[in-house]
This record gives C-alpha cells, sequence and structure tokens, in this order.
C-alpha cells in the first residue's frame, strides 16, 4: 500500500474505531473513569520453548485493571494462544510480535508482513527495540516505515526509544530521546493515531539485561518528557491518553517504586518475563499502586 493509501485506510479504521470505541477495543487503553489503563508487556526475544509457551498461562495470575500484553517468539505463538484459550479464570491477555516487515507480502525471506501477525493473533508489535536498532539495522527511517505499516494493519505499535550510557552520561539523553520519538513518528498524521494505537516504551539501553534499573526519578524525568514531545507532535489531550511504559531491568522488587510515578503506564518486560509468576507480580504491584 503507498502512503496515501496508508492514510486513507488510517482514517477510515479512526472513523470506525471512534464509533465502536465505549466498550469496545479502543476503550481498553483507558479506564471508564478515563484514567489510562497500565500495560504491562512481555518481551520474551528469542527465549521460551514450546513447553514453556503451553504451560507459561498456569502461571500467571490476575491484575485487576492492568492489561497484558505477551510477545513471544512467533513461532510460539500458536501454542501460548491455545494455552491461554485453554487456562481457566485468566482475563483477557494480548499477544504481540517483536517485529515486522513493512510490506504487505514478497519476496523478503525470513521476514513477516503486518497482515500475518495480526493473523496470527497480534495486536501489539514491539518496533525499534535496541537490540534491533544496534545488531538488525533497524534505523529510525526503517522504525519509521515500520510504525506506518504497522498502525495501517491495524496493529498497535510498542515503540521503543532509549538512550546508550556514553549518551546518557554526555548529556545527550533528551536530544537521543526527541530525535528517535520525532523521527519514529514522522509522517503519522494528520489524522493522529487514535492514543490508544501507539505506545512508547523508554528503555535506556544501559540498564537492558544488565540488572541496572533506571531510578524511578530517571524513569519519570525521560517518561515526562517523552509525553511534552507527544503533545507537541499531536496534542496534549492526545498525548494524555497515551500510555508510556518503562523497561529496563524492570522487576517485582522495583515495581511498586516505578509503578508509582505518574508518567509510568506500565511496563515492558525482558528477562523478568520469562517466568509468569514474576510478570504477574509486576502487574500486581503496579494494579496496587495505582488503586491507591
Ligand atoms: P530486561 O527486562 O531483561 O532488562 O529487558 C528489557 C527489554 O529489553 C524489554 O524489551
Amino acid at each position: 500500500m503507498d502512503e496515501l493509501g496508508e492514510r486513507i485506510a488510517r482514517l477510515v479504521r479512526q472513523v470506525i474505531e471512534e464509533r465502536l470505541a465505549v466498550g469496545g477495543e479502543l476503550a481498553s487503553a483507558s479506564t471508564p473513569g478515563g484514567r489510562r489503563r497500565p500495560l504491562v508487556a512481555a518481551n520474551w526475544k528469542m527465549n521460551g520453548s514450546r513447553a514453556m509457551a503451553e504451560g507459561y498461562p498456569s502461571g500467571l495470575r490476575p491484575a485487576p485493571g492492568v492489561e497484558l500484553v505477551l510477545c513471544p517468539p512467533l513461532v510460539l505463538l500458536p501454542p501460548l494462544a491455545a494455552a491461554l484459550r485453554a487456562a481457566p479464570g485468566l482475563p483477557e491477555v494480548g499477544l504481540g510480535a517483536q517485529n515486522l516487515h513493512f510490506e504487505p507480502k514478497g519476496a523478503f525471506t525470513g521476514e513477516h508482513s503486518p497482515g500475518m501477525l495480526r493473523e496470527a493473533g497480534c495486536r501489539y508489535v514491539i518496533l525499534g527495540h535496541s537490540e534491533r536498532r544496534a545488531m538488525f539495522g533497524d534505523d529510525d527511517a526503517l522504525v519509521a516505515r515500520k510504525v506506518r505499516a504497522a498502525l495501517a494493519a491495524g496493529l498497535r505499535p510498542i515503540l521503543c526509544v532509549g538512550e546508550r550510557l556514553e549518551e546518557r552520561e554526555s548529556g545527550a539523553t533528551f536530544r537521543v530521546l526527541r530525535a528517535q520519538l520525532t523521527a519514529a513518528l514522522a509522517g503519522l498524521g494528520p489524522p493522529a493515531p487514535a492514543p490508544g494505537e501507539l505506545v512508547v516504551a523508554y528503555e535506556p539501553v544501559w540498564a537492558i539485561g544488565t540488572g541496572r534499573t533506571a531510578s524511578a526519578a530517571q524513569a519519570e524525568e525521560a517518561l515526562a518528557f517523552l509525553r511534552e514531545r507527544l503533545a507537541e507532535l499531536f496534542s496534549w489531550a492526545w498525548a494524555r491518553g497515551a500510555r508510556l511504559l518503562y523497561g529496563g531491568s524492570a522487576t517485582p522488587e522495583n515495581a511498586a517504586a516505578l509503578g508509582a510515578q505518574p508518567d509510568v503506564d506500565g511496563f515492558l518486560v525482558g528477562g523478568a518475563s520469562l517466568e509468569p509468576a514474576k510478570l504477574s507480580a509486576m502487574a500486581l504491584k503496579l494494579s496496587e499502586v495505582r488503586a491507591r
């Protein structure tokens, strides 16, 4: 689909979704009271097995008011989806992918199109992750194309941005965040995607898989900054409705302190998400601090 086609498709979808919003999928981004609904997304990265996928749902516990999304390796989606359907007493758990190709089909060996992900049951897709930026050539321009393709196909991007350690130490954090966010969202709108359709995750590269979590103050400062940039790009009403996540060595131990920050709407979890009990504990902590 060309760019004009994508815009028209998005406009049509937005109009339809706005009409269905109350009680529909769009409403899942906010609570009936209009507050942002917390979101905890699991990024399994290239981890797991069929056995793990089949057993995972039985280790999950409900966390009131918190949306849970699981992003396993693609081949594990079918057994995971089947196990989720068979698990009693679990609220709906969303599924997501960790990457996509921006074209709808074609000779792109090893890749998956947005439509294929939708058909496989994905509602979300992680894009711009620092591991893909560093190891697979996902530069700002490519991330922007992927974001547009995801939205056009009805997938919700979880757009990752974050600075490297040397960038933080040289005082470049906010310049990097602004540049990555602006580039990834270039060419979006009008119309803007609905705020529930786009999630932004702040993942400082130095905190990913290192056990060195950003402090609650650092996470809040970065996410508040990103929300302001989103307000500049779209509007304040839009930015207030969008969910922003923290990712980088987030665990049950630090979830309450991070989750208590006003601009932290949830987590994108790597290592800890491989254990459903830990992921559930984080969602529960978030649910508790939000209930206060
Ligand atoms: P860790 O939680 O393992 O640090 O990974 C974070 C991450 O990269 C999630 O996308």
